[in-house]
This record gives C-alpha cells, sequence and structure tokens, in this order.
C-alpha cells in the first residue's frame, strides 16, 4: 500500500501524490546501506497525503519487512487499536520509519543506517508537511529531542519549527512489554486529539489567509524551541 489521495483533495495534491510515489519507488530500489542486501521489501511508509499526523518509528520487523507495509505486527495491531480507542483512523494519519528496511534480527539499527535512510524522512515530512510529528521510541525520538532518555521525555510536547510539533511516544513492542511504559503509550496517545483539533484549526486559519490560532506554531517559528 502507498501514499493516498484523501476524498476531496485539492488541485496541487495530484502532483505531490506523483512526488511521493516517486520517492517509494526510490525507496523500494534503495542501495544506500547494507540492509539492502538482507531485506526482503523495503518498506517505504503509507498513509493519506494530507495528513495532519505523521508516526516514526524504529524501523520494519519480521511482518512488515514481509508485507512492505509499515507496523502491520503486535506492535502495529496495538498502535491502530490504540488510535482507535482516541477516534483516530490509522488511514487518515501517515506511518513510516527512521529506517526503511528490516535490520537482521530486529538488531537496533545502526548509526550509518540511520544516516543513509536519513534524507527520505526529511523528504518524506516535506512532502506530507504534517504538523505533527509524533515519535515512537528512541530512534526517532532522538531526531527532535536529542538529550534525554525515552522514560523522561517521553509524553513531551516540541515545536520543532515550520509550524510543526513533535510529540515523544514510547515504542508500541517496548509498552507491549511493560505495563508501566503501556500506561504511560495511552496517556501520552490521549493528547493527540486536543493537538489534531489545534492544529486542523491552524490550517483552516492559514488556508483563509487569517493569523494562527494562539498556541499553534508559526511556519517561521525556529526550529528546536521547547
Ligand atoms: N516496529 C517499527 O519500529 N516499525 C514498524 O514498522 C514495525 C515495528
Amino acid at each position: 500500500m502507498q501514499a493516498m489521495l484523501p476524498p476531496g483533495a485539492l488541485p496541487g495534491d495530484e502532483l505531490r501524490l506523483q512526488r511521493i510515489r516517486r520517492l517509494e519507488d526510490e525507496i523500494l530500489a534503495c542501495q544506500r546501506c547494507p540492509l539492502a542486501q538482507t531485506r526482503t521489501r523495503a518498506v517505504p511508509g503509507e498513509g493519506n497525503l494530507n495528513a495532519v499526523v505523521m508516526f516514526v518509528g524504529e524501523g520494519p520487523g519480521f511482518d512488515e519487512d514481509r508485507q512492505g507495509r509499515p507496523f502491520v505486527g503486535r506492535s502495529g495491531q496495538f498502535l491502530t487499536a490504540t488510535l482507535a480507542q482516541f477516534g483516530i483512523e490509522r488511514r487518515a494519519v501517515y506511518i513510516t520509519n527512521v529506517v526503511k528496511c528490516r535490520p537482521p534480527q530486529n538488531r537496533d539499527p545502526l548509526p550509518t543506517e540511520l544516516e543513509a535512510c536519513s534524507g527520505y524522512l526529511t523528504r518524506q515530512i516535506e512532502l506530507i508537511n504534517p504538523r505533527i510529528i509524533v515519535t515512537l521510541g528512541r530512534f526517532s525520538m532522538r531526531r527532535w529531542f536529542p538529550e534525554g532518555a525515552i522514560t523522561q521525555i517521553h509524553g513531551r510536547v516540541r515545536n520543532i519549527g515550520r509550524g510543526r510539533i513533535a510529540l515523544a511516544m514510547f515504542h508500541p513492542a517496548a509498552a507491549l512489554r511493560n505495563p508501566t511504559w503501556q500506561s504511560a503509550f495511552v496517556q501520552d496517545m490521549a493528547k493527540l486529539p486536543a493537538l489534531i483539533e489545534r492544529a486542523e484549526r491552524a490550517n483552516a486559519a492559514a488556508a483563509r489567509g487569517e493569523a494562527l490560532p494562539a498556541g499553534a506554531p508559526h511556519p517561521g517559528d525556529a526550529d528546536y524551541v521547547a
């Protein structure tokens, strides 16, 4: 499955869809690091082209590597169910990972692999242009919250500039292993509906050419303002 256009898509969306499809094709053929040799399929990501929220996990696991889709195994089912608990449809969001190919035996991605894949995520963010990025686990957290342990940082919301905020969350697989982290995962997800509502109001105001509502990060804001 690839990025999709939602009903009521706007005129410029077709071009953006073509660009994201080209990027997905590039990822599917990628040979930038040794994970290309051991993967079954690369997993670019999937979801709504106009998503307000982008989830960024670590990297494909066994099921994702087989199916070519992100978060379809046990941790993905937990993520999807927790989204539904808060009235958020999986198909309304965009889901991807910091590395697009499965590290063997689900080991942690290496710094060189993270570096080789980093530009793909940058381009996905530019094309989807989400207002909210939810980091799932410490590897995606470090991109926007480089300063501490996930046990301290999870639940934090940060202005990351260009009209975006990031929300740090535990990885759903970690949440499934530890009941305390599972409760934290659900509590942190509980913040999302209000953030989405604010982001949608900001998008609507921007589309009307109005000032953004109070508290919405402005596209001109500097990065990493806590
Ligand atoms: N874990 C991840 O980090 N990403 C997936 O897509 C699946 C499991």
